[in-house]
């Protein structure tokens, strides 16, 4: 891996390095592997947010669909966005990077030093097993214990936007790409559930500190054959939070769903180009 491009102390923020099972600094810092090859680097102030990642049920959930390849033409465009940079072995920053999957297809098909983080123990466990050749640690999107300016290419992929990290990580060079819905997006879903269902507003994150320079529409009907892909694809969704038991049930009665996936991608670079 790449000397610069790899975790700092998020205590003193001098470098870590590898030694026998734990990472440390030249404070004596020091951060336990585990088994299966992640690191926690919240810090103590920090571990209480362990509690808002993603919970164990929803890391299973989102394992249980998206390894079916559902949401494969979305991993394919980020490939593809990756080739073309021409980049040679970049570093890929995957930012709240939930259980792995996409680190996985891109670790696949495109040679680069790939790290990610998230905030739930359980997101970055399932990923450090998926993906034995990247390496995955526990961490806050809003303290990312990564050095300024290491990062070629980040993803970020359905999470929290937070410029000030993104502005601080990546190179001069570098690039953000980031996701939203299209406005079709599930819709076959939310008519399924919603009297009303609306569309999405495609509306990318505003933001001072990058400048976006392109974006890409992907999108793809896919077919789910039975009732547990839709109610874990239902679990992956901002609305499975907020719907009535009525519509629930609604979605319960669901042997079989056609619907259309559609992904909007903003592409991001430094504001100092
Ligand atoms: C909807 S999931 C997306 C996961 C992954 N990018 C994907 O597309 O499969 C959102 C992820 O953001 C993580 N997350 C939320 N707030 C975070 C924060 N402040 N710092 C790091 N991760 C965070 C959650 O734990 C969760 O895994
Ligand atoms: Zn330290």
């Amino acid at each position: 891996m790449h000397e610069a491009f790899f975790p700092v102390c998020p205590v003193c923020k001098q470098p870590l390095q590898s030694v026998d099972r734990t990472l440390q600094c030249a404070a004596k810092h020091s951060f336990d592997l585990a088994r299966e090859g992640y690191v926690n680097l919240l810090t103590h102030g920090h571990k209480k947010a362990d509690a808002i990642g993603d919970s164990r049920e929803m890391a299973r959930a989102r394992r249980a669909f998206l390894e079916k390849g559902y949401f494969r033409p979305l991993a394919d465009a980020l490939i593809e966005l990756l080739r073309e940079s021409g980049m040679e072995h970049p570093n890929v920053l995957d930012i709240c990077c939930g259980e792995g999957y996409y680190a996985k297809q891109i670790k696949q098909a495109v040679p680069c030093n790939l790290l990610g983080f998230d905030l739930s123990r359980e997101m970055v466990r399932l990923a450090a097993k998926q993906v034995p050749d990247a390496l995955f640690f526990v961490a806050n999107l809003a303290s990312v214990p990564l050095p300024d300016r290491c990062v070629d290419v980040a993803i970020h992929l359905f999470a929290p936007f937070h410029e000030p990290s993104f502005a601080r990580l990546l190179k001069e060079d570098g690039k953000l790409v980031t996701v939203v819905p299209g406005r079709r997006h599930l819709f076959a879903l939310k008519e399924a559930v919603y009297d009303t269902p609306y569309e999405n507003d495609e509306k990318l994150p505003q933001t001072t500190a990058l400048r976006l320079t392109e974006t890409r529409k992907v999108s793809a009907e896919i077919f789910l054959d039975n009732a547990a892909d839709i109610q874990a694809l239902f679990s992956m969704t901002p609305y499975s939070h907020r719907t009535k038991k009525e519509d629930l049930l609604k979605l319960e009665q669901l042997e079989t769903l056609r619907t259309e996936i559609a992904f909007v991608l903003g592409i991001y670079e430094s504001q100092g180009n």
